[in-house]
């Protein structure tokens, strides 16, 4: 049997236990996946369990996808460009992280079906999904990469990193095709404290978060007028790539699916 795991702090929340044994279930593998919340000096301990083949595969989700990276031997390039790790396996013997948040970013955004060449995009936030989502819309060719972030060393350290990113203030709007909350506000129904009347309407609001199905930053850009879609379909396009790079098939993103993990 076959075992993998999904690390995180906070952890309890995680969906990616359902989805991972749903497909595995679905699929015939004989595997199972659980979460767990490790403390940060039991990682590298927890890595080397799979050199040592007790365990399979990990999925690494906030605060530790770029704390692994020392203890990994080798990063893909996607992994290696945004220094940002969500999946490790052991490949020819090596441990190896990839990056399939990229890939899940961009898979939920052509499901949308709308054009994203040359399009403005503003980003909310400067934590650890930013990178993987700065990358993706470079790989997509958007005209303009705008970021804001509260704490702005933040957003400066990902200009630093990509060089073609525009850091405006916290608070600040400057004109947009589409909006990304990358911020944890909403997690919790908390408001996001930004005035967004004067944008006007015909644009995207794309949320990171998927739980709650309708942050109140998604609420606002309804309200004006505008697209919105949550996180959900990122997440399952996530976990779908690291399914694959795991156990060689890439599982269809159904409503059966969609389902699954409850809301719409
Ligand atoms: P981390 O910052 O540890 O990578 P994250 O969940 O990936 O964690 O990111 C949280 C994001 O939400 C950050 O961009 C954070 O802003 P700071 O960098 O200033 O902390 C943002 N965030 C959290 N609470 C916020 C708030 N009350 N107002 C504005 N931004 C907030």
């Amino acid at each position: 049997m076959k075992k993998y795991f999904v690390i995180g702090n906070p952890i309890d929340h995680s969906l990616s236990p359902k989805l991972h044994n749903f497909w595995i279930k679905k699929y015939n593998i004989k595997a199972i996946y659980d979460k767990k919340k490790p403390q940060e000096e039991n990682i590298k301990d927890l890595i080397q369990d799979i050199k040592l083949e007790k365990i399979d595969g990990l999925n690494v989700t906030v605060p530790f996808k770029k704390k692994v990276i020392p203890f990994l031997d080798k990063l893909s390039p996607d992994a290696e460009k945004t220094q940002s790790v969500n999946t490790i396996l052991l490949q020819s013997n090596r441990l190896v992280g990839h990056n399939t948040d990229i890939a899940g970013f961009i898979n939920a955004l052509e499901n949308l079906n709308i054009q994203l060449e040359g399009k403005k995009f503003f980003i909310l936030g400067a934590g650890g999904v930013v990178p993987s989502i700065v990358f993706a819309l470079n790989k997509i060719k958007a005209s303009e990469v705008i970021i804001s972030n509260r704490t702005k060393q933040k957003a400066e350290n990902l200009k630093t990193q990509f060089g073609n990113v525009k850091i405006i203030d916290w608070g600040q709007i400057l004109d947009f095709d589409v909006i990304i909350n990358a911020t944890s506000l909403g997690l919790n129904n908390e408001e996001i404290n930004l005035d967004f009347s004067k944008i006007g309407n015909n644009k995207l609001f794309y949320d990171v978060i998927y739980n709650p199905i309708e942050t109140n930053f998604l609420k606002i850009g309804k309200k004006l007028g505008n697209k919105t879609e949550n996180g959900k379909l990122m997440f399952m396009h996530q976990a779908a790539e690291a399914f694959k790079l795991w156990h060689g098939i890439r599982p269809n993103i159904d409503n059966e699916t969609a389902k699954l993990l409850g809301n719409d």
